[in-house]
């Protein structure tokens, strides 16, 4: 008998790739510990595949201390799914990359917090304590509502740095190894 392996989807806008960079080691993580993982584009949502999923991990880029224009656009668009509690109960968790090493993007994580507990989904932040405030560091941003990244306006070649990366491997390990607790 096989045992049906979790599954997570990951979503995001990234007009110029950092946001996307991220969600890409995301699944790198939850793919270690065995979660099939869909990542997505708002541009492109496979609505069946985000349906089907375990967990839901959304991420934006900060624009003007908020999630994009686009972003809302995409979260306005869940209504009917808001509605029928479509996605109640699964796993949430959330991503926020900016220019600036605060650039506000605080608000993005709570914008998308409460997306998510509007939904009726169960919220998982990152527990990861910060090693440092160095490129290197994991979490150097000292997050725990959820995983911040930082590309100070860099081509996606540089940035976000080694840390941030190596975060967000991390924190798609521990939304796997969640998602394997709880369903
Ligand atoms: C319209 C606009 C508004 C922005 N506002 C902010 C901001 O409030 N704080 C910040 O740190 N960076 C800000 N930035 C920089 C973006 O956050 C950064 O370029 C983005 O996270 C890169 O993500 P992407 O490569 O996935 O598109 C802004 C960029 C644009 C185009």
């Amino acid at each position: 008998m096989s045992v049906q392996s979790k599954t997570l989807a990951i979503v995001y806008h990234s007009p110029y790739g950092h946001t996307a960079k991220i969600a890409q080691y995301i699944a790198k993580g939850a793919e270690k510990i065995g979660v099939a993982v869909h990542v997505m584009s708002i541009e492109h949502i496979e609505w069946d595949l985000l349906d089907q999923a375990d967990g839901i991990v959304w991420g934006s880029p900060t624009y003007m201390g908020s999630v994009t224009g686009p972003f809302k656009m995409f979260m306005d668009s869940t209504s009917k799914r808001w509605m029928s509690r479509k996605w109640q109960g699964k796993l949430a968790a959330g991503f926020a990359n900016s220019g600036g090493l605060s650039g506000d993007k605080l608000s993005v994580l709570q914008q998308i917090n409460l997306f998510s507990m509007q939904h009726g989904m169960m919220w998982v932040g990152l527990p990861l304590l910060s090693t440092g405030q160095a490129e290197t560091d994991l979490n150097r941003l000292a997050s725990h509502l959820g995983l911040m990244t930082q590309s100070n306006n860099a081509p996606i070649e540089l940035t976000p740095p080694q840390g941030d990366l190596d975060t967000a491997v991390w924190f798609g390990e521990y939304l796997a190894l969640m998602l394997n607790r709880i369903h």
